[in-house]
């Protein structure tokens, strides 16, 4: 594939998901990011093992301390299931951006009607590629599931360059078992069909952090049934 190629393949994956993530793929993630009982068993399992990858960056976080002195940015935001929290663990400012108009106002509402201090977040409509900034710690969950390799490691590259300190991603592994998975539809079944979803080699997605001056510095793979994703921190490498 050219190079012209590839950037006008991702810019069309770019709009669907965008569309996606504003219209129908709103209305699903909304609801699997919440407490409704209008979820599938699919839908269910998604949410406990999301809720793990969530707990999980929240308590890697709160074992490295001072929060109160700390920048975020969450890329692709969602409806906010980790700025919310950290706004409310005091820490000192979130950039909290998605793609989707819908997820943003979803998380500014959730922000509003669970009291939590909003001068704290900035809300921002912006696809990750585009964030600018610099902050401690840059967080980016389950968002790369919507892109194929090569587009998740310019998008690894990118977030290096905003992040200072603590750089948090997480994405759905490839494995040869997933990959059968998938092959014969047994993984992300249901309506999330209407996004593609992409199953990523860790080892890129790592090899593009260390190429932007980020060493891995922890590893954890969260599992629910019809949910796995490879939770990955890295740690700016101190300069010999
Ligand atoms: C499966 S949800 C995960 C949301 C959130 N990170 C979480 O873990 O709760 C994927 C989110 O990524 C957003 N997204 C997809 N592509 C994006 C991009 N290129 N830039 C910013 N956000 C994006 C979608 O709009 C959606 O809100």
């Amino acid at each position: 594939m050219t190079n012209e190629d590839f950037k006008n393949q991702k810019a069309a994956e770019k709009t669907e998901v965008e569309q996606y993530f504003n219209g129908m793929g709103f209305d699903r993630w909304n609801r699997i990011y919440s407490e409704s009982n209008e979820v599938n068993k699919v839908q269910r399992n998604i949410r406990i093992g999301h809720q793990k990858t969530v707990n999980d960056v929240l308590s890697w976080i709160q074992e490295s301390g001072n929060i109160q002195n700390l920048s975020f940015c969450d890329a692709g935001c969602g409806v906010g299931s980790v700025s919310l929290p950290l706004a409310s663990l005091g820490a000192k400012s979130i950039v909290a951006s998605d793609i989707s108009e819908a997820m943003i106002e979803e998380t500014k509402k959730r922000a509003n009607s669970n009291d939590i201090d909003i001068n704290k977040i900035s809300f921002i409509k912006s696809d990750l590629e585009s964030l600018e900034g610099s902050f401690h710690t840059v967080i980016c969950l389950d968002v790369f599931i919507h892109y194929p390799q090569k587009a998740a490691e310019e998008m690894v590259r990118h977030l290096c360059v905003l992040t200072e300190e603590r750089l948090i991603v997480s994405f759905a592994p490839y494995t040869p078992f997933l990959a059968l998975l998938k092959k014969v539809g047994q993984l992300f079944p249901g309506p999330s069909k209407t996004t593609r979803a992409y199953t990523l080699r860790k080892q890129g997605i790592i090899k593009a952090a260390n190429e932007s001056g980020f060493t891995l510095t922890k590893n954890k793979l969260n599992q629910a049934p019809f949910y796995f994703s490879q939770l990955l921190e890295f740690k700016k490498t101190p300069q010999g």
